[in-house]
């Protein structure tokens, strides 16, 4: 991104040229961002002792486009449901590099993973495991498929976020507690079952999380079980230990130097298991947010700007919730700029809001931004992630295109949503 004449640009182009070839409101990616913050992952997330894997939350930010560049910078994958299974199939990712993950999985979530033969579920309970196993006989018989699987627990950090994202508290609904004495029999008894070949634990503590330490004190946690479990004769060989990097949305937000923090987790994690003795033989993490959240901006044309009774300034943009639902979930953060004009003067308090239906439809509240013109652009940045992926047709809005930009070229990835798409899955019954 980089203002030339006061004009926005994203890998080279103007966002005049975008709003041109693709109208808006329009996501727009950053390729060469989201392959550099890529490298940054693998650079730093290594060691000698530990093997490592880097695997991409795919909810995140996920279309065809996007498993492609997953799978040409040689990461695995996370995956949640069967639909994004299937996105990620479909490009032939190689199946042995996705992990299924999820607190209910279905029966025909479970079967697919295991027809595709996919590298490991992430269990959530034993419930679920004894169900895969049942699937694993039905589907291969006795012969010598079994299907790699990781516990997903819970280590009990207190991670400073917003509460609908963390993900450790007792009563979070993923995963098991390490607290809790049954589970330890629950994993005797993975480990006895002849159809799963029992690799690890994965915990995950939540997401968008500033604090270093509370990701190495998750890990030291972990590690402490690792070694109760090692007791026990259960054998820990993987370490998954989730996403949740926060990163920088507006003033205020201080995220972590990814690298230095993964080469200090790192360390740790080596010294514990050599001091503890243990046979880990792989870590992991789930990066998605800080992988393509800054490389995202959402463009909007202005339609108006209206001043109220009660004396609030709003600045009104061709699209809201529908494409963002994050400020009104999460009473998330952005930054916006008047994108055509980037040094206009004399910057006022405006609420941008969208134009859905909702008075909760709001994109940045109290925004320093000079007063826009009617088809001014507005850019919102850092939308590349749980934008698109938790977009919605309320008030049957379409969902705006995602394009990917790179050395002044713009590929198109994802259409806009035409009206058909609205009424495709309806059935019209005579009545
Ligand atoms: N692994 C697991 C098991 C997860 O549950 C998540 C996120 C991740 C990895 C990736 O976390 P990340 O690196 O992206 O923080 N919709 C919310 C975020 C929900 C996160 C859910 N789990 C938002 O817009 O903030």
């Amino acid at each position: 991104m980089e203002n030339r004449n006061g004009i926005l640009h994203i890998g080279g182009i103007s966002v005049e040229e975008l709003r041109k070839r693709y109208s808006t409101p329009l996501y727009v990616m950053d390729e060469e961002f989201i392959r550099d913050n890529i490298e940054n992952f693998k650079e730093n997330f290594k060691s000698e002792k530990l093997n490592t894997e880097i695997l991409y939350a795919s909810k995140a930010f996920l279309n065809s486009y996007m498993v492609k560049i997953i799978r040409s910078e040689n990461l695995s994958i996370d995956v949640v449901s069967d639909g994004e299974l299937y996105t990620v199939l479909k490009q032939n990712f190689p199946a042995e590099k996705i992990y299924f993950h999820g607190n209910n999985k279905s029966n025909t979530e479970l079967e697919m993973a295991v027809e595709n033969r996919i590298g490991r579920v992430i269990l959530d309970n034993i419930e679920e495991a004894r169900r895969l196993n049942e699937i694993v006989i039905a589907k291969y018989g006795h012969n010598s498929y079994r299907q790699g699987v990781q516990l997903r627990v819970n280590p009990g950090i207190d991670a400073h976020t917003h509460e609908y994202i963390k993900t450790t508290t007792n009563d979070s609904k993923f995963g098991e507690s390490i607290f809790d004495e049954k589970v330890k029999d629950d994993l005797l008894e993975i480990n006895k079952m002849e159809k799963l070949d029992f690799r690890g634990l994965h915990c995950h503590i939540g997401s968008q999380i500033f604090e270093g330490s509370s990701f190495v004190e998750a890990a030291s946690r972990m590690i402490e079980y690792i070694k109760e479990l090692k007791n026990l004769g259960i054998v820990v060989r993987e370490l998954n230990l989730g996403g949740g990097f926060g990163i920088y949305y507006s003033e205020g937000d201080k995220p972590l130097d990814i690298g230095l923090h993964l080469k200090n987790l790192i360390i740790n994690i080596e010294r514990l298991v050599d001091e503890k003795g243990l046979g880990l033989e792989k870590i992991l993490i789930e990066p998605g947010r800080s992988i393509v959240a800054n490389a995202g901006t959402t463009l909007y044309t202005v339609g108006g700007v209206k001043r109220t009774f009660g004396g609030k300034k709003y600045i009104f943009i061709d699209g809201g919730m529908t494409d963002n639902i994050r400020p009104a979930l999460y009473q998330a953060k952005y930054e916006a700029e008047i994108a055509n004009d980037l040094e206009r003067k004399d910057k006022k308090i405006f609420t941008i809001a969208g134009k859905a239906c909702e008075s909760g439809d709001i994109i940045v509240k109290d925004c320093e931004i000079a007063e826009p013109n009617t088809g001014d652009i507005i850019s919102v940045a850092s939308t590349g992630a749980y934008c698109y992926s938790m977009s919605s047709n309320y008030n049957m809005i379409l969902k705006p295109p995602v394009v990917f930009v790179e050395k002044g070229i713009s590929k198109l990835t994802t259409r806009r949503q035409v009206f058909e798409d609205l009424v495709k899955n309806d059935i019209y019954e005579e009545i």
